[in-house]
């Protein structure tokens, strides 16, 4: 089977990207399952209800989270009725939501999960030890599992990417917004990318508006960190070609829909 990956959808350009694009890339290199990261999806800060069903309309079958997770209120009215989202799973116990869900596509079954690192982020619980667990889980039902880790440091991203190879399809990285050009199959057949990169404002820094950022680089001063609403957008994703028998993956490209870096459509 083949897995699209589409990395955080930031704001109202994100989601028009989503819309635009997904359709095509679906009807291009007809993926099974096709997971979105969403959680910067409303505004920049969070998902709602609405959202999600948006991406479920556009062709995702299921929608990944991170440390935004719980900043838009609305996400606490469906997510635990929701079945195609995850947030981190290594949360503390008792938080709203799963790690861990199944989505069924074209007769396969896969597993995705949510992860979120420690370094230079909240203190939640060890995502290694939350990993083994949740795909202890999944392989009751499948060799299929599909891994985002929403981290901020390379070094914990490439230290999960190795403590999982073999046990899992895939370990891709999300949050930091950078395409990274190491797309690798780690030799136990784990596909493993250190960041997807992020689908939003192209303009902008780390999807939002750059003035603001740079304005708090030059002061230090507190400032509010807005999405733009006009301007050039991009998306960031990845492509991962899986052997359904064994779960492991044969081969990862990274796609890039920008104006330096056109769709052509087949
Ligand atoms: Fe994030």
């Amino acid at each position: 089977m083949k897995i699209l990956f589409v990395g955080d959808v930031v704001g109202s350009p994100g989601r028009e990207m989503i819309t635009e694009y997904l359709p095509k890339l679906k009807s291009k290199y007809r993926p099974e399952l096709t997971i979105v990261n969403g959680e910067n999806a409303a505004g920049g800060r969070g998902i709602t209800e609405k959202i999600y069903k948006q991406f479920l309309n556009d062709g995702a079958n299921a929608v990944t989270l991170g440390n935004h997770s719980w900043d838009n209120k609305d996400v606490f009215e469906f997510i635990d009725a929701a079945k195609s989202i995850v947030r981190p799973g290594n949360f503390p116990k008792g938080t709203p939501g799963t790690g861990l869900t199944f989505v069924k596509s074209g007769g396969v079954e896969a597993a995705v999960i949510s992860l979120q690192g420690r370094t230079f982020l909240p203190a939640i619980d060890c995502p290694f030890e939350t990993a083994e667990e949740l795909i202890n889980q999944a392989k009751n039902k499948t060799n299929i599992i599909f891994v985002d880790f929403h981290a901020e440091a390379t070094s914990e991203k490439q230290a999960m990417g190795w403590f999982l190879d073999g046990k899992v399809t895939a370990v891709i990285g999300t949050h930091t917004h950078v395409q990274t050009a190491d797309n690798r199959i780690l030799p136990n057949g784990t596909a493993y990318l250190t960041d997807v990169g992020m689908t939003g404002p192209y303009d902008g820094i780390l999807g939002m508006e750059r003035g603001a950022v740079i304005k708090r680089f030059l002061t230090s001063l507190p400032v509010r960190f807005e999405v733009p609403k006009d301007g050039r957008k991009q998306l960031s994703a990845c492509l991962i070609d899986v052997d359904n028998k064994t779960g492991k993956a044969r081969k990862i490209d990274t796609l890039l829909i920008n104006d330096d870096h056109l769709f052509i459509a087949e």
